[in-house]
C-alpha cells in the first residue's frame, strides 16, 4: 500500500492537468487510469482524433473545391481511408505518449486499472488499496443512451462518436442523430469524404443554446457543404439489419412516423457524467438531479477529502473547463486560492469555418432585461478571409452593455474563429470595453481585424 497526498481518478484533460499542478505544488501525487493510454476521452476518442480527421478532410475539400480556382490544376487526391485512420492514430499516440512523459517528468505514479473508493482516504485499484489524504474524481463522461437505439460500435452500423472515429469503411449514407457539436463535426468529416449525410435534430436550430444568428448562418453554410437537415424531428428508434440501419422519427409538428435508411447511424445526442464503479452511493456522495457529482465553490463534495472536476460535475462538458478546474482544485488542496471564471469559457466547433462563442448570448441578456449593444462585422468585408475563400456567411458579433460598453459576449463564425475568440476572452477577463478592442492596433490583413 502506498500513501499519497492526492490521488486523482481519471487521466483526461481534467485529471492529468490537475496531477501536474499538484506535483508542481509539492504534493505526492498518483493518477488512476484504466485505459491503455493516458489522456481520457479527449485524446483517445474525442477532441484530438476528430481534429485530425477534420484537418485531413478539410485538405481534401480544398483540393476538390478550391485548388482549381487558385490555378492548382490536376486530379484531386483519392482517399486511402486506412491511411487516414493511421494518421489519426499516430496523432493520438504522440499526444497520449506526451502525457505519459509528463507524468514521469513530474514524478506522478500511474496506478493502472479502474479505481473505487472503499472509504474516504482510500482508493482501491485492482487488488491494491492506497491511502490518499485527498481524492480528486475526474472520471469524465460517456455518450448518453437514446431510448430505442442500441449502439454497437463493433458492428459499425449504429455507432457513437467513438465508433464513428474508426469505421471500417467510408459509408455511402449516414444519418446523424443530433445537430450538436459531435454531430456537426463528424457529419462534416464524412460529408467531405463523399458520404450522403442527413442530420436529424429534435430542436428547430442546430447547436441548441448558441447565438441565434450563428445557428442560422452555420446551418446554411453546412447545407452548402452538402449536409441535409431534418429539423424538429424526434428520433423514436433505430432498426438494424446485418448491414444497414433504419432510423424512425416523428416530426414535432405531427404526421406519420417517417424512416431514413443508412449504412451508418451516428448517435450524437449528448453525453452523461460517468462515475460508475467508484462506490459513491455507499460513501454518501451527493449527486445533482442530472446525475452529476455535486460540488461546492471549491470543487469539494459533501464527503471530507473528496473533490470532483470536469465532465462529472456541473457545467459545460469541455476539456478546457476541466483543465482549469483541475489546476484550481490542486491550488485549493495545497491551501492556496483556486479560481475558475465560469463566465469566460469559450466554446468552439471545429468545422470549416469554425464557430466560436464566449460569454452570454444576445437573447439570454435581453431575456434578463439587460440593455445591450450589438456590433456585427461580416467576413465579406475582410480582405484576408476573401483571399482564402472563407468569407462567405461568416461574421464576428460582439455584445456589449449599452451603458458601459463592457464586452459581455461574442460569437464568431469564420476562419480561425477558435483562435480569434481568445482576444475577446482576454478582453472580458480584463473587463474591457468594445472601444478598448477597437482602439487596439490589429495587423492588416488578418482575420482579427473583423
Ligand atoms: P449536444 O448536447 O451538443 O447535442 C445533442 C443534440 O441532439 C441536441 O441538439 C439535441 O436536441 C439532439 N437530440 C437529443 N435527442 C434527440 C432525439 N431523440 N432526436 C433528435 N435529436 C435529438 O451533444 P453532443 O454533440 O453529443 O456532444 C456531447 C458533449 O461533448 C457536449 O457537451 C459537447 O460540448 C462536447 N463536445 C465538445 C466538442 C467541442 O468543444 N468542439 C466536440 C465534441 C463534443
Amino acid at each position: 500500500m502506498a500513501s499519497y497526498d492526492v490521488i486523482i481518478i481519471g487521466a483526461g484533460p481534467g485529471g492529468y492537468v490537475s496531477a501536474i499542478r499538484c506535483a508542481q505544488l509539492g504534493l505526492k501525487t498518483a493518477i488512476v487510469e484504466g485505459r491503455e493510454t493516458l489522456g481520457g476521452t479527449c485524446l483517445n476518442v474525442g477532441c484530438i482524433p476528430s481534429k485530425a480527421l477534420l484537418h485531413a478532410t478539410h485538405m481534401l475539400h480544398e483540393a476538390e473545391h478550391n485548388f482549381g480556382a487558385m490555378g492548382l490544376k490536376g486530379k484531386s487526391p483519392s482517399v486511402d481511408w486506412n491511411q487516414m485512420k493511421s494518421y489519426k492514430d499516430e496523432v493520438i499516440g504522440q499526444n497520449t505518449g506526451g502525457v505519459e512523459f509528463l507524468m514521469k517528468k513530474n514524478k506522478i505514479d500511474w496506478l493502472k486499472g479502474w479505481a473505487s473508493i472503499p472509504e474516504a482516504g482510500k482508493v482501491k485499484v485492482g487488488d491494491d488499496t492506497h491511502e490518499a489524504k485527498n481524492i480528486v474524481i475526474a472520471s469524465g463522461s460517456v455518450p448518453s443512451a437514446l431510448p430505442g437505439v442500441e449502439v454497437d460500435n463493433d458492428s459499425g452500423i449504429v455507432v457513437d462518436s467513438t465508433g464513428a472515429l474508426a469505421l471500417p469503411k467510408v459509408p455511402k449514407k449516414m444519418v446523424v442523430i443530433g445537430a450538436g457539436v459531435i454531430g456537426l463535426e463528424l457529419g462534416s468529416v464524412y460529408a467531405r469524404l463523399g458520404t450522403e449525410v442527413t442530420v436529424v435534430e429534435y430542436m428547430d436550430a442546430v447547436c441548441p443554446g448558441m447565438d441565434k444568428d450563428v445557428q442560422r448562418g452555420f446551418k446554411r453554410i453546412l447545407e452548402k457543404q452538402g449536409l441535409t437537415f431534418i429539423m424538429g424531428a424526434a428520433v423514436q428508434g433505430v432498426e438494424t439489419t446485418k448491414t444497414k440501419g433504419k432510423v424512425k422519427y416523428q416530426l414535432k409538428k405531427g404526421g406519420d412516423e417517417e424512416t431514413l435508411d443508412a449504412d451508418v447511424v451516428l448517435v450524437a445526442t449528448g453525453r452523461k457524467p460517468y462515475a460508475e464503479g467508484l462506490g459513491l452511493d455507499a460513501l454518501g456522495v451527493k449527486m445533482t438531479e442530472r446525475g452529476q457529482i455535486a460540488t461546492d465553490g471549491h470543487w469539494a463534495t459533501n464527503v471530507q477529502g473528496i473533490y470532483a472536476i470536469g465532465d462529472v460535475i456541473e457545467g459545460p462538458m469541455l476539456a478546457h473547463k476541466a483543465e482549469d478546474e483541475g489546476m484550481a482544485v490542486a491550488e485549493v488542496i495545497a491551501g492556496k486560492h483556486g479560481h475558475v471564471n465560469y463566465g469566460v469559457i469559450p466554446g468552439v466547433v471545429y468545422t470549416t469555418p469554425e464557430v466560436a462563442t464566449v460569454g452570454q448570448t444576445e437573447d439570454a441578456l435581453k431575456a434578463e432585461g439587460r440593455k445591450v449593444k450589438v456590433g456585427k462585422f461580416n467576413f465579406m468585408g475582410n480582405a484576408r478571409a476573401k483571399a482564402v475563400h472563407q468569407a462567405e456567411g461568416g461574421f464576428v458579433k460582439l455584445i456589449t452593455d449599452a451603458e458601459t460598453d463592457r464586452v459581455l459576449g461574442a460569437a464568431i463564425i469564420g476562419p480561425g474563429a477558435g483562435d480569434l475568440i481568445h482576444e475577446i476572452c482576454v478582453a472580458m477577463e480584463f473587463g474591457a470595453s468594445a472601444e478598448d478592442i477597437a482602439l487596439t492596433c490589429h495587423a492588416h490583413p488578418t482575420y482579427s481585424e473583423a
